[in-house]
């Protein structure tokens, strides 16, 4: 069998624990693309997203990871963005013309790869917190999305060939 081919960039989109970073390693492995996930780019330049969070607030992390997602957006590769990337009018802007997967996940399934983790704003309101600003994002993920994959019962493999198979 040839290679998998899909067209570049590809924009991973989604709620935190939707496993947009998980997927898009192993599709961007899979096509031969380079793999960029957006908060990874922001912690390498300026630091622990907690620790932004902490010291200089939302607002300010919103400003750098747009900077980020900007430089990313140019990239030939498989791009993961954090879940609020999308609050940001030019990051939606720049999302309208480009191929968009919108991972989905329930919250029973979310509460179980969520545990234990480091993520600030999750960490006063835990799972009631995650589907407050699930259903706040999900009709500016909806009017992005050019392919929407529900993940929580499906296995990173099978994710990823729905993905080739779309695009
Ligand atoms: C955030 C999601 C996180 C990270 C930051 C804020 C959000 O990314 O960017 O903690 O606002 O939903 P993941 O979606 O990769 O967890």
């Amino acid at each position: 069998e040839p290679p998998t081919t899909i067209g570049l960039p590809v924009v991973l989109i989604g709620p935190m624990g939707a496993g947009k970073s998980r997927v898009g390693a192993r599709l961007a492995a899979s096509v031969g693309a380079p793999f960029i996930d957006t908060d990874a780019r922001v912690e390498g330049r300026y630091g622990p997203i907690d620790q932004i969070f902490t010291r200089e607030g939302e607002e300010y992390f919103r400003i750098v990871e747009r900077e980020l997602v900007a430089e990313a957006l140019h990239a030939e590769a498989v791009i993961s963005l954090g879940g609020g990337a999308v609050l940001h009018a030019d990051t939606r802007r720049d999302l309208a013309d480009l191929p968009v997967v919108w991972l989905q996940v329930s919250a029973d399934a979310v509460a179980a790869r969520l545990a234990g983790g480091n993520r600030p704003l999750l960490a006063g309101g835990g799972l009631t917190r995650w589907t407050a600003i699930q259903e706040e994002r999900a009709p500016v993920y909806a009017s992005l999305a050019d392919l929407t994959i529900d993940t929580s019962r499906r296995s990173v493999a099978r994710i990823v060939e729905q993905i080739t198979e779309h695009f």
